[in-house]
């Protein structure tokens, strides 16, 4: 294995599809129009020497170095600025330009400190590439004069460092930061020779606007910007490309390794979802997977208030299978079951559920996606016929019109945001349809069109709204309704939005949306191009979410929006590969593909290849395993790398559900809060320790690659096989390519997906089949997969969370961008920094009314439950809305959400919470008990 190194064109492909033909010292080469010469010159093999080109952005042409000259024309223009044109003829290499090069490179490394053997760059530095390539064997100029060599070094960051003194001024960095991630942090300030990079006016990059996302240290040809990884252990020796493990945009990196210690994690510009880009998240936090806490030992122990003893593998496998054994003799064979993750792979997700359906003998799987996008299953299932989003990422750039609704991608889903952001600046429209003011609404260069600030629990409202206005100024696109989707279906709902009760003026006054604010936003979506709607957890935590779901797909079929580029409905998925474990069959009802168990051709199938008969009843929900637990039915839970105590609403019922079991199985990377209720802790292995594969929010199959030897000796594919042994059903498997064949055998979406053709294309979306053998980016192109696009009614029908005299603020959740949900892996890392505590966000008008000032510890307080934490005074958020994260575990915000749910899917209503706000002294006492708590399992897991 080896470096990987992407070849850097200079300039950004031009996506023309006219050629034009030139010669390139003598060759003759054709390319798209609007190649620059540059790039044109590096596809036939010929660098020209560069220092402010990269091809993840614009040409700027300031370094003078990539000059060339052409017959007929005068001067020496910059290859990087000057696009191809037909029949010229192009020298790279003469004489005249030789000088000039050598020339310039010299005043650049007159003032550049030459310590090239102790730099942390040393081999990886473009700089001295190009003065090697330039011929640069002296420098005439001497130190004495003016220089910036005594420049300060800004530490700030903790994942980078800025050393000016290296600087050359290039303003890849400044543009990196405008151009691929929008955030438009960095400016050069000053004139002439007092020129620098600035992040922000007398400001350090962390207390700026940087967003640490590292696409300037990624852009910087120099040491100026460099990893502290980097300058801590040195170069990598060899890359291995993988996939980033925390969101479901599914960013593709290469794993720059020393061995077996991570240096950095660069993103691969042939990643298909990310293009080269990633967050703070992907790039610099993945320190937690050899954090100190990790278990790495197996343990064991016959009660929860026991202390923990470690066993050896062998012996907790072995006790886990007795008990498990033991309960079903005791209480019959569905009194146990399991919870796959949605941080695990495709293959470990679809090992577990076959454990159960087949070792343990009943479906009671479950999975996270319970708690966030099971009604988009639902919902686009209904409608279109499949249970995922209808786009690939690429798709945005082509869209007109934007609707985000329910989601905060700039926090959520970083490099998709950042991909978005691009197209608005290019000048299509947004509509931000959410209760807060969240940064996409506005934002450097990007202002929405329309922000409808709506209540929470009222999105149905809203998008019937929507509908209503459409259907009655005639927006609909009647051509394509009649031809794709059910024509007597869409009269029925077409006069069920035309109703005046779903008028914008009806719904306001409890939408708290302006009319006019509607009808605008409906009007521009209607009629403003290619119109693609963009959704999240806002759309789906509610008790109401597979019905917004359905709104969302009325909305996308009347107006003519699905089956081609640069439209759709897609969902912006949560975790890693929350797809892929749906797509895995962990559902209770559903076999891998979304086939209904009862459905005797498929079941049968299953049947004969596992040789086993499978139960056709649908098994049991987490909530109705918790349910059973308590009422005493259901005594045994094997939970994999999923924290139910920490992430599924009303903590309270989690926890005695929990405590009423008699053998529960935890298998994660550290002691998680449910880990407190277990009996069998099983270490968990991140995914830089396994190979598998992650499904990505556009469907798209990724490999993860293994890049150092599991720390605890199995990764958790191996785990569940020991355990699946053990239950008296074995499992052949050496590698879980295997794992993916069987799956492909058995899933028709999956038929053509294999490793080998993973390591060929990159990745594939799925369906992958024979009838789309390289995958679907888009879906539904000529028909909607059920056959006719489905409208369905969605009535309004409000939460029976009412606010009133006792709690009278409306409290919603969210994510922020420096933590992953839980936070039990970005909280072990620098990212802290960023976001040491939960807040919560009150609007100025309701921290008067309490007497809450900045920063004040204050209770929050619902029919559930209390917890304090403290607040942060805000105009983003609504009068009488209040807004918190759910990343810390000593905050529990799910202590205080309540057990409704979505009607379809029992996906708890998190977004939606009647609470109460008032002041207090500090934390409750059962944040201090537990934090107490949470230090002394850190205390056991650092011994
Ligand atoms: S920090 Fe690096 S990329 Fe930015 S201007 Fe300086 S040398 Fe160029
Ligand atoms: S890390 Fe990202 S956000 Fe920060 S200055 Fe660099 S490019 Fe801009
Ligand atoms: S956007 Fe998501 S997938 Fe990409 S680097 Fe960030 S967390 Fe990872
Ligand atoms: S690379 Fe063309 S001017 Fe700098």
């Amino acid at each position: 294995m080896s470096l990987i190194h992407e070849i850097d064109y200079g300039t950004p492909l031009s996506k023309s599809e006219r050629l034009v033909t030139l010669t390139i010292d003598g060759q003759e080469i054709s390319v798209p129009e609007g190649t620059s010469i540059m790039r044109a010159a590096m596809e036939m093999g010929t660098q020209i020497p560069k220092l402010c080109a990269t091809d993840m952005i614009d040409a700027w042409g300031s370094c003078r170095m990539c000059l060339v000259e052409i017959e007929g024309r005068a001067g020496t223009p910059a290859s990087c600025t000057t696009p191809v044109a037909p029949g010229i003829k192009v020298k790279t290499q003469t004489q005249r330009l030789k000088e000039i090069r050598k020339g310039v490179m010299e005043l650049y490394i007159s003032d550049h400190p030459l310590d090239c053997l102790t730099c942390a760059a040393n081999g990886d530095c473009e700089l001295q590439d190009t003065a090697g390539a330039v011929g640069l064997r002296e420098v005439r100029y001497g130190y004495e004069g003016d220089n910036h060599l005594g420049l300060e070094k800004d530490t700030s960051n903790p994942y980078f460092t800025f050393d000016a003194s290296k600087c050359i001024v290039c303003s890849r960095c400044v543009r990196a930061c405008e151009e691929v991630q929008g955030t438009f942090a960095l400016t050069i300030s000053g004139r002439g020779f007092e020129s620098q990079v600035s992040p922000g006016m007398n400001e350090n990059f962390f207390d700026s606007e940087c967003v640490s996302c590292g696409a300037c240290v990624q852009a910087c040809p120099t040491a100026t910007l460099t990893e502290n990884k980097v300058i801590e252990i040195g170069q990598p020796e060899h890359s291995v490309v993988t996939t980033c493990a925390y969101c479901g945009v599914g960013c593709a990196f290469k794993a720059e390794m020393r061995g077996e210690e991570v240096v950095r994690m660069v993103p691969y510009k042939d990643g298909k979802a990310n293009r080269g880009h990633s967050c703070v998240k992907g790039r610099f936090a993945w320190g937690y997977a050899t954090h100190k806490e990790r278990i790495l030992k197996p343990m064991i122990r016959a009660k929860i208030t026991d202390p923990w003893k470690e066993v050896s593998w062998e012996e907790a496998i072995g006790y886990a299978a007795s008990e498990f054994k033991r309960i079903q003799g005791q209480y019959g064979k569905d009194s146990i079951g399991g919870i796959t993750s949605s941080r695990c792979t495709n293959e470990e997700t679809y090992l577990v559920q076959k454990l159960i359906r087949a070792g343990f003998g009943n479906n009671n799987v479950d999975t996270c996606a319970r708690v966030c996008h099971s009604p988009t299953g639902y919902g686009l299932g209904q409608t279109f016929g499949t249970s995922a989003g209808t786009q690939d990422f690429d798709s945005v750039e082509d869209s007109d019109v934007i609707i985000v609704i329910g989601a905060n991608p700039t926090d959520g889903h970083p490099v998709f945001a950042s991909r978005m952001k691009k197209r608005l600046r290019e000048g299509a429209h947004l509509i931000v349809i959410d209760p807060r003011k969240t940064d996409i609404v506005r934002t450097p260069h990007i202002e929405a069109d329309y922000h409808l600030p709506l209540l929470p629990g009222t999105n149905v409202a809203i998008l019937t709204a929507l509908a209503h206005v459409i259907v009655t100024e005639g927006l609909v696109a009647e051509d394509y309704v009649r031809e794709r989707c059910d024509w007597d279906e869409f009269q029925n709902w077409a006069s069920f939005v035309a109703d005046e009760r779903h008028s914008p003026e009806a719904v306001e006054k409890y939408t708290g949306v302006p009319a006019e604010l509607v009808r605008g936003a409906a009007r521009l979506y209607a009629t403003g191009g290619n119109g693609a709607i963009y959704y999240g957890l806002g759309v789906t935590e509610h008790s109401q979410g597979s019905t917004t779901v359905m709104a969302i797909a009325n909305l996308a079929m009347a107006t003519g929006n699905i089956g081609r580029r640069g439209v759709g409905v897609n969902p912006l998925r949560g975790q890693n590969n929350v797809q892929g474990s749906c797509d895995m069959g962990s559902f209770p009802h559903e076999l891998p593909g979304y086939r209904h168990i009862g459905t005797d051709s498929v079941r049968n199938m299953f049947e004969e290849f596992w040789g086993v008969h499978l139960d056709k009843e649908p098994g049991l929900r987490i909530p109705n395993m918790l349910d059973a637990a308590v009422e005493g039915t259901f005594r045994g839970l094997y939970v994999q790398g999923e924290d139910i105590v920490q992430s599924d609403p009303d903590t309270k019922h989690v926890t005695s559900g929990l405590s009423a079991m008699e053998c529960v199985v935890v298998q994660d990377l550290f002691l998680n809060e449910t880990a407190n209720y277990a009996h069998v802790f099983l270490p968990g292995s991140s995914f830089l320790e396994k190979d598998g594969t992650f499904t990505n929010a556009e469907r798209r199959i990724q490999r993860v690659r293994k890049v150092m030897s599991p720390k605890a000796v199995y990764a958790d594919w191996e785990v569940t096989i020991l355990l699946a042994e053990a239950m008296g059903f074995p499992m052949q498997y050496d590698h879980p390519s295997q794992i993916m064949d069987e799956i492909a055998r058995l899933t028709p979406s999956f038929a053509g997906v294999s490793y080998e053709k993973l390591d060929q294309d990159g990745s594939v979306q799925w369906p992958c089949n024979d009838k789309a053998p390289e995958g679907t980016p888009i879906m539904h192109i000529d028909h909607f997969v059920r056959g006719k696009g489905r409208f369905m009614v969605t009535e309004y029908i409000p939460t029976d969370e009412r606010t009133g005299a006792r709690f009278p603020l409306l409290l919603t959740t969210g994510r922020i961008l420096s933590q992953y949900n839980v936070g039990a892996q970005t909280r072990r890392t620098e990212n802290s920094m960023w976001h040491e505590e939960d807040r919560l966000e009150i609007h100025p008008h309701d921290a008067e009314q309490r007497g809450v000032r900045e920063h004040d510890w204050v209770r929050l307080e619902s029919r559930s439950g209390s917890t304090s934490l403290r607040a942060t005074i805000t105009d983003r958020v609504a009068p009488g809305v209040v807004y918190t994260t759910f990343h810390h575990p000593s905050t529990q915000a799910n202590v205080i959400t309540t057990d409704y749910s979505d009607w379809a899917t029992n996906c708890p209503e998190y977004k939606v919470t009647a609470v109460q706000v008032m002041p207090s002294n500090g934390p409750s006492q059962w944040q201090e008990e537990y934090e107490a708590m949470a230090r002394n399992s850190r205390r056991i897991a650092a011994e």
